[in-house]
């Protein structure tokens, strides 16, 4: 979003306050934490959500744990013990987004580096990382948007699921980003916003966002991609991601995979944008990444109203895997990786 409109989150005399999205795009109102199980609550319950954000809200998370152990009075042994179980419990608060324990292991690593601070460095150290955290973020997106802005034409449609925009990171999106520095670079693009059932993500959150840039956009139901693409409505496809595995496969967004599958078949470019934030190397492959479900009243229920049979049970996946196989190219800050395999996703560190 622009620099005079809404935050994902920002911290203010040590307070974190994350913007509702589950009341998008009716209300705009910030929840407040002051503790880590408000964090917690607030990435289980998706008040924030987006890979990226919860990664910041989980380093924020760890910095309000500092303040409260500095509060009960803990001296340093045991704030770090403190620190060790809110790290642990921040860590499982949703499943499948790395950007989470990526987030913790950062401030874990921060403390194994500082083994002689006193508790109020702690504080101030933890504070101070998750403020460069989201700062590294917003920085990132900016560089996903420039590379990835050059695989769009300078005229055409884009499709995108779920929310990869501003408000799923630190500021200017990915997926979004993308979209965002094509049309800052003077292209000409329309986007089609899958709704993103169940949650409505891409209806009351993407659609929200291209709006208030000015950015043209049409929503349409998730059903609708095949005969977009059968119709020639769309050139491409960008969407985010939640992990990727060191072979390439990409956890994102329940529905990612059949766009995938039908850009295949259209002969229409598939892309990923996403952070090194967002990349796993611990896990070979899509198959081992834990696909979170949420609960059956999101399908079955429909803003309050119960839209199935009552006792109806509903299979609620939030997200599947894309095989790297059917991903035309995976952008990065550090640059774009095309027909991503392991050896090309290893390169994107200096291992
Ligand atoms: O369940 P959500 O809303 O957290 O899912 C979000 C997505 O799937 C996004 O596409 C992904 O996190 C990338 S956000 C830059």
């Amino acid at each position: 979003m622009k620099k005079n409109e809404l935050p994902t989150l920002y911290w203010k005399k040590g307070q974190l306050h994350l913007l509702d999205q589950r009341l998008l795009p009716q209300k705009i109102e910030y929840r407040l934490c002051s503790s880590y199980p408000e964090v917690i609550a607030s990435i289980r319950e998706m008040v924030v959500r987006g890979a990226p954000a919860i990664g910041i809200s989980a380093a924020f998370g760890m910095a309000l744990a500092a303040r409260e152990a500095l509060i009960k009075g803990y001296n340093a042994v045991e704030m770090r013990e403190y620190l060790q179980d809110a790290g642990a419990l921040l860590g499982q608060a949703r499943p499948t987004a790395v950007n989470l324990p990526w987030a913790i292991a950062r401030a874990e690593k921060w403390l194994r580096g500082h083994l002689d601070a006193s508790e109020g460095d702690i504080v101030e150290g933890l504070e101070q990382l998750a403020l460069l955290i989201h700062e590294e973020d917003l920085a990132n997106n900016r560089l996903i948007g420039k590379k990835g802005s050059d695989l769009l034409p300078r005229k055409g449609s884009v499709l995108t699921h779920c929310n990869a925009g501003s408000l799923a990171t630190g500021g200017y999106g990915t997926a979004l980003g993308v979209i965002r520095a094509a049309v800052e670079q003077g292209k000409d693009i329309h986007v089609y916003v899958d709704e993103t059932r169940p949650l409505l993500q891409g209806a009351r959150i993407t659609a929200f966002e291209l709006e208030h840039e000015g950015i043209a956009a049409t929503l349409v139901t998730d059903n609708c991609a095949g005969h977009l693409m059968a119709t020639g409505r769309v050139d491409l496809v960008v969407v985010g991601a939640d992990r990727i595995a060191g072979n390439g496969d990409v956890a994102n967004k329940i529905g990612t995979y059949v766009l995938a599958v039908l850009a295949q078949y259209h002969k229409i470019p598939f892309y990923v944008a996403a952070p090194l934030s967002t990349v796993d190397l611990a896990i070979a492959a899509g198959k081992d990444i834990i696909i979170e479900e949420r609960s059956s009243s999101e399908v079955t229920h429909l803003n309050g109203r119960c839209m199935a049979p009552e006792d109806m049970k509903a299979f609620n996946p939030a997200f599947d895997i894309t095989p790297a196989k059917l991903i035309t190219a995976i952008i990065t800050e550090k640059g774009v990786l095309r027909q991503p395999d392991r050896q090309k996703v290893m390169g994107l560190f200096d291992l």
